[in-house]
């Protein structure tokens, strides 16, 4: 990212990492509308076995990935926030973290077959191009055979869905947020194979393996 500023630097999350959780804990509302259910939406979708190797992408507070470490699973965490990352390892004594940001390949370290890539709240700070160049590295080159990436996010079914909805909050702030018809189309041009579930009015899962 050198010589651009950076629409959504790491230093916004590391200062919302101590209030993160709270935020959560506030009464259901854009853009976390739905917010338990994506993530028990990626949960039930991998069907994780104990054992299982999953990688966690954006991790956070780690909310998503604690999910996962309490089916037996073998919990790998990254984010590019340093005091996110504080704060995930203090409900995830078992799992291996890394400071990575997204954009970037995958540090040497994680270069080994994952049984599932899952993230939450994290791609819609991507353009499309970036989204689905991203993915496509992560499925072609870090899934197990089998393995799935599994991708909950703020998203709506069309652009004409996001108007409709964006009508209904006052204080909408414009981001990269998906749209599954134009998503699966550009995923499946690129060669993957993806599904999508709308779990919310503002949210859904996308799940993605080799086509
Ligand atoms: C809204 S939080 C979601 C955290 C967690 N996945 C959850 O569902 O609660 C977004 C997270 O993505 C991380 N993030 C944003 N952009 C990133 C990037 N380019 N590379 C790595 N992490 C990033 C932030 O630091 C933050 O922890």
């Amino acid at each position: 990212m050198t010589g651009v500023q950076d629409p959504f630097p790491a230093s916004d999350f590391d200062d919302w990492a101590e209030t993160y959780d709270q935020t959560l804990r506030e009464p259901a509302a854009f853009p976390f509308d739905g917010y338990d259910q994506v993530l028990d939406a990626i949960l039930r979708r991998a069907n994780p076995q104990p054992g299982q190797s999953i990688l966690d992408l954006g991790t956070g507070t780690g909310n998503l990935a604690l999910l996962f470490a309490e089916k037996g699973c073998r919990l790998t965490c990254t984010d590019f926030s340093q005091a996110m990352l504080a704060k995930a390892r203090q409900k995830l004594p078992g799992a291996s973290f890394f400071l990575h940001d997204l954009r970037e390949k995958l540090p040497s370290e994680l270069h080994q077959p994952f049984d599932h890539i899952v993230s939450a709240y994290v791609f819609h700070h991507f353009d499309l191009d970036q989204k689905i160049r991203i993915c496509a590295d992560l499925v072609r080159n870090h899934l197990a055979p089998g393995g799935s990436l599994l991708i909950g996010d703020i998203s709506f079914p069309s652009q004409a869905a996001q108007e409709t909805f964006r009508q209904s909050i006052p204080d909408w702030e414009d981001e990269f947020y998906w749209l599954a018809d134009e998503s699966l189309a550009g995923l499946e041009k690129a060669g993957l194979t993806a599904d999508y579930l709308q779990v919310s009015p503002c949210a859904g899962v996308y799940a993605l393996r080799v086509g």
